[in-house]
């Protein structure tokens, strides 16, 4: 079922939404040996911001993706930034079966799920994952710190009152960043035979009003979005809520789940 990434969400998500540090990939890149002869999949790829991220330091990356759109995005991206070893495919958590198919017994050094998870049967998925993994290889559940209206700052929660007033319901969705699904997503990579091992990559910014609003938009599905002609209403009570609260300074913390599978014979 779509989730409503597509259309103009897309063009949103590609311009404002966060990227990922290369302290990110550098933790990949150590936790799973990655190198040249590997193919690593992300499932959930959206427009590439981590599948591209990492296409410079492996043999070729798989970006996975339900939304037609998200995945067209990423792949002009990978065209306009030269990206040769990059294939998207349209599909999804439930496709593994298809995916091993086609790489074969340990064709993969790592899949990673970058702020996509809690739209994923998570227990199945970890459970049908372990035959298309190389030794060595793994699993990487990556979130990308709180929603802009989730923050403990006095703007993020301006923003927050006005984001639920707009929408009429309070706004407590977590979207998989929260401690306690990352413990539940823990101990089902465990069940699923993987030794799990934390890290966190945090960093400060300091968002422009334009960012700040274009991350609202970026977060919201393509039935939400309002129409073109709505939104310098919207805009304009964003911008009243938290201007006096400027500069949008946040602390974004990036948390990595990484998984190593230990193969009989392989520590
Ligand atoms: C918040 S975006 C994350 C995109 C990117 N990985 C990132 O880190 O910015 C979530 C993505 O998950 C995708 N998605 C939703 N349901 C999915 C599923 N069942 N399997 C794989 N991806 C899914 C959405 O289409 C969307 O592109």
């Amino acid at each position: 079922m779509s989730q409503g990434f597509r259309g103009e969400v897309v063009d949103f998500y590609h311009r404002y939404r966060r990227g990922y540090p290369d302290a990110v990939v550098r933790r990949l890149v150590d936790a799973f040996a990655l190198g040249p002869d590997d193919t690593v999949a992300d499932v959930g790829c959206g427009t590439g911001q981590l599948t591209l991220a990492l296409s410079g330091r492996v043999g070729a990356v798989i970006g996975l993706d339900p939304e037609a759109d998200m995945l067209a995005r990423a792949r002009a991206e990978a065209g306009e930034h030269g990206v040769t070893n990059a294939l998207w495919l349209l599909g999804g958590d439930t496709d593994m079966p298809a995916l091993h198919a086609a790489v074969g017994d340990g064709g993969l050094a790592c899949v990673t799920i970058a702020q996509a998870l809690h739209w994923m049967d998570h227990e199945t998925l970890f459970a049908r994952l372990p035959p298309l993994l190389r030794p060595g290889g793994g699993v990487a559940v990556v979130t990308n710190g709180l929603p802009l209206w989730q923050q403990d700052t006095p703007w993020s929660r301006a923003l927050n009152g006005a984001l639920a007033e707009w929408v009429g319901h309070p706004l407590t969705a977590r979207c998989g960043t929260d401690e306690k699904s990352r413990r539940a997503y823990r101990t089902a990579l465990a069940d699923a035979g993987f030794t799990v091992r934390t890290r966190t990559v945090a960093y400060t910014d300091e968002l422009s009003m334009e960012q700040l609003v274009g991350g609202v938009y970026s977060a919201m599905s393509a039935d939400l979005l309002p129409a073109p002609d709505r939104r310098p209403a919207l805009t304009e009570s964003l911008t009243r809520a938290v201007e006096a609260h400027a500069p949008f300074v946040e602390e974004v913390r990036v948390h990595l789940l990484l998984a190593t599978l230990i193969h009989e014979g392989h520590t």
